[in-house]
């Protein structure tokens, strides 16, 4: 069975693929993007893996953070990888969102911000500051069980509600990093709104004590008359990731789609992967399995690796027979660069 349903899904939006490192995700986000690009109007895929190799794939410089049309591809694709690095530049001022460990967060990057009108660059001006909340013995409060996500994927989930705010793209291709930091990037809707919620509340019960205490760090100077705007943005933020989680669970809009290969590792990797995105209501219907190697008759080495791949593969069945399973074969080649990803794309579509 191959990937040809996805051509059927006219609503797709979001297409994750994701799994663990080096089983072919790039390649396989990039072919796959080749020739949605064929059926959607215009199409973007996106590497969210700090460690970049989208350029490379395509052969084009897709770095700097900007979405680069990919003009030898049919259709309307683009390409881009994040650069969080350079965005975290551009977010530093904003990890003012008065949370212990904001500067992990790269400020949480929030997007949409950036975006929104009568506000220049970065947060509005009103940004709360409410340092020193540990000290008030309110930070463990506001952040309860949960572990504040890394920059790279906080960086990258704002980019996503940028997407998702701007709607600029038909259909997005997510290259996504190996396992944990997509875990990680996929918990933040939850993480976020909750986190988001307690500062609303803290913010309605306190709200006298933050103005006191943004005054007291502000030296009180220059804020008399600065509308404070703040929770007018919290609430916006709140809809946004409200928005994000709606769509990212909605199975016409949204698809995960893991990739594995044929080994053991791979398969409890994968599996994990699943339960995950099954608990944070990420849509599954396709799984692709890669690197499949031949059978051999001739060469020992081959055949014995052959022999315990059909074990595997058995098992793999077992597993995860409830999706539909599209193989690709190990090929002798590097696959890279435009003409080997559009013969991909024909193995993973036939
Ligand atoms: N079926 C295959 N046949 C031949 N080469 C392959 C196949 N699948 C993947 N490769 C090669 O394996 C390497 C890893 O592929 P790719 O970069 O897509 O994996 P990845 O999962 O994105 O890795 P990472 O976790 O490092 O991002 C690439 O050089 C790719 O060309
Ligand atoms: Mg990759
Ligand atoms: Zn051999």
């Amino acid at each position: 069975m191959t990937l040809q349903a996805l051509l059927k899904k006219k609503d797709l939006t979001y297409l994750f693929l994701g799994g663990k490192g080096g089983v072919g995700k790039t390649i396989a986000a990039s072919a796959i993007s080749i020739k949605l690009a064929k059926h959607f109007d215009k199409v973007l895929v996106v590497s969210t893996d700090p460690a970049h190799s989208l350029s490379d794939c395509f052969d084009q410089d897709l770095s700097g953070g900007e979405a680069v049309r990919i003009d030898k591809v049919p259709g309307n694709l683009f390409g881009m990888e994040l650069d969080a690095e350079k965005g975290m530049e551009s977010f530093k001022e904003l990890s003012s969102m008065g949370m212990p460990g904001a500067q992990d967060m790269g400020g949480m990057g929030m997007p949409g911000f950036g975006t929104t009108p009568n506000t220049t660059e970065g947060m509005p001006g009103g940004a709360p500051q409410m340092p020193g909340l540990d000290a008030l013995g309110l930070g463990s409060d506001l952040l309860g069980d949960s572990i504040p996500p890394g920059s790279d994927e906080a960086f990258a989930f704002s980019k996503l509600l940028e997407l998702i705010e701007t709607n600029e793209y038909d259909l997005v291709v997510f290259d996504t990093a190996p396992t944990g930091h997509t875990l990680r990037f996929l918990s933040l809707p939850d993480y976020l709104d909750s986190f988001i919620g307690r500062m609303l509340k803290m913010r309605m019960r306190f709200g006298n004590l933050f103005k006191g205490i943004r005054n007291l760090f502000s030296g009180g100077a220059g804020e008399e008359g600065v509308e404070d705007n703040s929770m007018e943005m919290l609430e916006t933020l709140k809809k946004t990731i409200t928005k994000a989680r709606i769509e990212l669970a909605d199975d016409t809009k949204t698809e995960f789609i893991p990739v594995t290969i044929p080994t053991m590792m791979a398969l409890y990797e994968t599996e994990r992967l699943i339960t995950s995105l099954k608990e944070y209501g990420i849509p599954v219907e396709h799984i692709i399995v890669n690197q499949l190697i031949p059978s051999s008759k001739d060469c020992p080495f081959c055949a014995k690796r052959f022999e315990i791949q059909e074990k595997t593969m058995l098992t793999l069945k077992q597993y995860f027979g409830e999706f539909i399973q599209t193989n690709v074969p190990m090929v002798p080649q590097e696959i890279r660069g435009i003409e080997q990803l559009t013969l991909l794309a024909e193995v993973l579509f036939k």
